[in-house]
């Protein structure tokens, strides 16, 4: 008998990084609060489970995160003071965080790495597949990848990552997927080995997996014989890597292969085009925003 593989309703976003890079916009305020256009760039993520039809969100958080807690909930203060201003359309606005997911909170406590920020997950997601999303990652709701790596789980069982041909300079900055056709879609691969962020001459592709997840859950099992790797953390990548041996419990491990608009707000760089790209594309920021724009970088930034 076939069994029933659960329909996935949870996502695990990882939030208890220090943020460093952006020291020091994240010395009292967690990165996942900067603001990408008007919103906290968590919200983007948060958005992006709820459309792929997940509306049961774990955060597993640290030391000084309670400002999401903050977000996601009500603020009955400031939606009375907008309910006295009849400034419904504000109102509306905040209460959009607070109804989106069913929020759930959990601390890593120590910051062993990745790997163990999804094994803190494990109480509350227990023997279900689940998604994970990582905050640094946005990706563009008009490029639906969760929704494509949950129908590629429903379909082939297992887990699935997202991958991501990135150029060879730059692989060192994320796992890295050798890979298999599968022969049907194109847009779908087997994985056969995955490196955390080895250099040019290591990488086995130029696949880089990248902040999407769906999990089954004996990658818990796993997670909890994983040794520390590298950066002595202990790595979800080297779960990953054991799940698509043949024999383990958990695998296959599938990629969806995305080559959509991603955006890595956890690099300065990257987090301005957001917000740039965002803006212009907004129906009431942007035709003032572009006509800005556009003035600026053709009088050669004097606008
Ligand atoms: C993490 C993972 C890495 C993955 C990356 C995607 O690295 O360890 O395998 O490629 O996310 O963004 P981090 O960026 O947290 O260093």
């Amino acid at each position: 008998m076939t069994q029933v593989r659960p329909r996935i309703t949870k996502a695990v976003i990882p939030a208890a990084g220090l943020g460093t890079r952006f020291l020091p916009a994240t010395k009292a305020t967690p990165k996942e609060m900067l603001p990408v256009v008007d919103k906290p760039a968590i919200q983007y993520v948060v958005e992006e489970a709820v459309a792929a039809g997940l509306s049961d969100v774990l955060m597993v958080t640290g030391r000084n995160k309670r400002p999401l807690e903050d977000h996601f909930d009500r603020n009955y203060e400031l939606e009375e003071a907008l309910t006295r201003k009849g400034d419904s359309s504000r109102l509306a606005r905040v209460r959009e965080s607070s109804d989106l997911a069913t929020m759930h909170y959990v601390r890593q406590g120590d910051p062993k790495g990745l790997g163990h920020a999804v094994l803190c997950a494990e109480p509350h997601v227990a023997d279900q597949p689940f998604a994970v999303l990582l905050g640094d990652d946005l990706i563009d709701p008009r490029d639906p990848l969760l929704t494509r790596m949950i129908d590629t789980s429903e379909r082939f069982g297992g887990s699935v990552v997202a991958l991501m041909e990135v150029p060879p300079e730059q692989i060192h900055l994320y796992g890295c997927a050798a890979v298999e056709k599968t022969g049907d879609e194109s847009d779908i691969v087997r994985v056969t080995d995955l490196v955390e962020k080895p250099s040019a001459a290591e990488a086995p592709s130029a696949y880089a997996v990248i902040g999407r997840y769906v999990l089954d859950p004996a990658v818990f099992d796993v997670l909890k014989q994983t040794p520390p790797g590298r950066s002595g953390e202990i790595q979800l990548t080297d779960a990953l890597r054991e799940l698509a041996r043949d024999e383990t419990p958990g695998g296959p491990v599938h990629g969806v292969l995305f080559d959509g608009r991603r955006y890595d707000t956890g690099d300065r760089g990257d987090y301005l085009r957001a917000i740039v790209r965002l803006a212009c594309e907004r129906e009431d920021l942007g035709p003032d925003f572009r006509a800005w724009l556009r003035r600026f970088v053709s009088e050669d930034m004097q606008a």
